[in-house]
């Protein structure tokens, strides 16, 4: 076979692929000639989004209503949604498939070029408005497996689901670098440091898109630096941590192709980032190169009149949004509201007509590259069996904090587990499961199939060991049972959450489950704490300096608790390792890995720094070489493992950039991270390449202008116990 055949035949491949996106130029040649047939109404119709509740009986989950046809026939909605946990009347995989099949007819038969809206959802660790599916482990915990080719095909497989569903947009993955763990949608991050986080973005990106899932990078951008950590409160962000700190993700997500970006729903530097044109044009698209469609946050247009009011009405807002590069609106409710204000918008000149076309260029281009302009969506309604990836990526997440005796794994005796923990859907999947704020708290009361750990403990406890398991709530039985116990394993953590109500502004363990460690812990027996929490928690130190084991569980989703009982029964191990700095006090709040040095004293010591894991083996990385290459700087480490048994070694490499280019990282940078699984006694060298821009520093005076610079001088690397240095001229 010559060559060009077999090139041939590859594309053919490729294009005969399911999931496969039509190429850049294609979508734009038939979205161009589209464009040209549209009206004005058709055109403000394609850049707003409504929910799909607006085609269903009485605005719920119910059937389509009687008059369906004619209501998308004037509002000609050119994208849908559904609300975290809104559902189709069949709530199963089947129903949404044919539920959405129903809803694509609709506008082709409807829409005056027979144009279909394009259905997007929040499907941000598995398919999680479908009580049949199985949910992965939330980001964070993601991010503590420093496996991007996990995170790869975890969205490869949501993606999967999502098509067979008829979805082919979800609006993920989060792009936004956790700042504050006081915050609601810190679970949702997957860490604190920029270019780790951007590594896991790239690989959910390319995941969901080989698939033929547009990707939707959230929230742009400064999202995860509100004040106090109270959701979509005001973000203070100086030009260069925009820079260094919250573009990174934004950055590489673009660059794996994400088909579409969504706004910030707060402000920034007291600018509604809804309204800025700095970010949602200059920046994100003169900056980052973005090409794809930007899309609105929940009604963040409203907003600007009535929770910023910094618009006087709709009609200004929207001329001010969509000014600033918005294309698409999601509104919820009022779409007739907003449609008459752009209308009107546009008719006083507000809007150009070129910027209406430019939006509704980016929609169709949008649809065309997902090939949804072609064939009706034919989703088989039928969702693949991923537990066994989702047991394995639970256990990669698993993350051990303590075992100061060597309590873990447990071997022999009588185990106690209890807490509210040990057998809780609700709080294993945490916040979009089911419904929006989690299972049991919405209006789908399915309790999906879940492993979780009390029963996963019993059912598979090796030759040696009986446990037995008591719920918290009849203490003195409890109690009484601890005392007969070896072991008591405490399943604790965080209720369910999502957005501002999952706000945590102390970072506590609710004083119930506070009173359940100390009491267990007053009968002295060793007692393991299991933590389900989408961010780090602090203990009181009279607690947690008396735990025989801490082990952090993050979200793990619907495997969670056969994957703990492998790591706790010691047949895996913990190759966990944590993705943010975790604080020892509250007072803490807000030291991460890439503080700068302390103008005055001594930084202080996290509680956990970045990175930190414990687990069965020991592990060490030495001998780091650095070797400029033309993409950067190639790092290459041994890393050993020292120990009795097989296990997952990760160590974070950390950059010390000169001083020339502003305040160096007290600690070093983490840019990368270095991971092999060795077995007992062995060593491998692991090689990486950290691209320049990782290296180099947004400068500039603090107010003046800025801009990227690879400053001349000593950079200074460390991973584990492995040091070396590069100078640059
Ligand atoms: C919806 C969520 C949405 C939120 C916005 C809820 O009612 O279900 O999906 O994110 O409102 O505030
Ligand atoms: C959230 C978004 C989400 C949207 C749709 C908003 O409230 O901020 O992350 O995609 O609702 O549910």
């Amino acid at each position: 076979m010559t060559r060009r055949t077999l090139t041939a035949l590859l594309t053919l491949t490729l294009a005969a692929h399911a999931g496969a996106l039509t190429g850049p130029a294609a979508a734009d040649a038939q979205a161009r000639a589209l464009l040209a047939r549209l009206s004005l109404e058709d055109k403000i119709g394609q850049v707003s989004m409504a929910h799909m509740f607006r085609f269903t009986e009485g605005d719920r989950s119910a059937p389509l209503r009687a008059d369906a046809a004619g209501v998308f026939g004037r509002l000609r909605p050119g994208t849908l949604l559904n609300g975290g946990g809104d559902a189709p009347p069949q709530n199963t995989p089947r129903g949404w498939a044919d539920f959405l099949a129903a809803l694509d007819s609709l506008g082709r038969a409807n829409s005056p070029h027979g144009v279909p809206a394009a259905f997007g959802t929040d499907a941000v660790h598995g398919v999680n408005n479908v009580p049949a599916a199985t949910l992965f482990p939330h980001n964070l915990g993601l991010g503590a497996a420093f496996n991007p080719a996990l995170t790869r095909e975890v969205a490869q497989a949501t993606a999967r689901d999502l098509r067979a569903l008829n979805t082919a947009w979800t609006f993920a993955p989060v792009a936004d670098v956790g700042r504050d763990p006081r915050w609601g949608r810190y679970y949702e991050t997957f860490g604190e440091a920029p270019w780790l986080v951007a590594d896991q973005v790239d690989a959910a990106v390319t995941g969901l898109q080989a698939e033929g899932v547009a990707a939707t990078l959230k929230h742009f951008t400064g999202y995860g630096l509100p004040s106090l950590g109270m959701d979509r409160a005001n973000a203070e962000i100086s030009a260069r941590a925009l820079h260094e700190v919250f573009l990174p993700p934004f950055q590489a997500g673009i660059r794996a192709g994400a088909l579409s970006v969504m706004a910030n729903s707060g402000s920034v530097n007291g600018v509604p980032v809804h309204a800025s044109r700095t970010l949602l044009t200059d920046v994100l698209r003169g900056e980052l190169g973005f090409q794809g469609l930007l899309v609105s946050d929940w009604n963040d247009i409203d907003r600007l009149v009535g929770t910023y009011r910094t618009h006087a009405d709709l009609m200004q807002a929207a001329a001010a949004s969509v000014n600033a590069g918005i294309d698409v609106y999601m509104v919820p409710n009022t779409l007739e509201a907003y449609q008459a204000a752009l209308r009107d918008a546009v008719q006083a000149g507000l809007v150009s007509a070129a910027r209406l076309d430019e939006a509704t260029l980016r929609v169709l281009t949008f649809k065309a590259r997902l090939g949804l302009l072609d064939a009706p969506l034919r989703g088989s309604g039928v969702l693949e069996d991923h537990r066994a990836l989702a047991r394995r990526a639970a256990a990669a997440t698993l993350t051990l904090l303590e075992n100061p005796a060597g309590t873990l794994p447990l071997r022999t005796g009588r185990v106690l587990v209890t807490g509210p923990g040990m057998d809780s859907a609700a709080m294993q999947l945490g916040g979009w499961s089911v419904n929006w704020q989690g299972v049991g708290k919405g209006n789908v009361p399915v309790v999906p199939r879940v492993s979780t750990l009390a029963p996963a403990l019993k059912a598979t406890a090796p030759a040696g060991i009986t446990v037995s398991a008591l719920p918290d709530g009849k203490r003195a039985q409890l109690l009484a049972a601890a005392r007969q116990a070896d072991v008591v394993v405490a399943a604790v953590g965080e209720a369910p959450g999502a957005e501002w109500m999952a706000n945590n502004p102390a970072l506590t363990l609710p004083e119930a489950q506070v009173t359940l460690l100390r009491d267990l812990l007053a009968t002295g027996k060793p007692v393991v704490a299991v933590l389900l929490a989408g961010r780090p928690l602090v203990l009181p130190a009279d607690v947690h300096s008396r735990l025989s084991g801490v082990v952090m569980a993050f979200l793990p989703g619907t495997e969670g608790g056969a994957a703990l009982a492998d790591a706790l029964y010691g047949r895996t191990g913990f190759p966990g390792r944590l993705p943010f700095t975790w604080p020892d006090t509250l007072t803490q709040v807000g030291l991460t890995a890439d503080r700068p040095p302390e103008g005055a004293g001594e930084a202080p010591l996290p509680l956990y720094p970045l990175g930190y894991g414990l687990d069965y083996t020991t592990s060490v990385a030495r001998d780091l070489a650095v070797t400029l290459t033309p993409e950067g700087v190639q790092l290459s480490a041994a890393l050993s493992n020292t120990g009795e048994r097989t296990g997952t070694v990760t160590v974070v490499a950390r950059v010390t950039r000169p001083a020339s280019g502003g305040l160096a990282e007290a600690a070093g940078r983490p840019v990368t991270a270095l991971q092999a699984v060795l077995k007992a006694g062995e060593t491998r060298t692991v090689s990486v390449t950290v691209p320049r821009e990782r290296l180099s520093s947004w400068v500039g005076d603090a107010f003046g202008p800025g801009g990227w610079q690879l400053p001349g001088g000593v950079y200074r690397f460390t991973a584990g116990d492995g040091r070396a240095e590069l100078t640059l001229p």
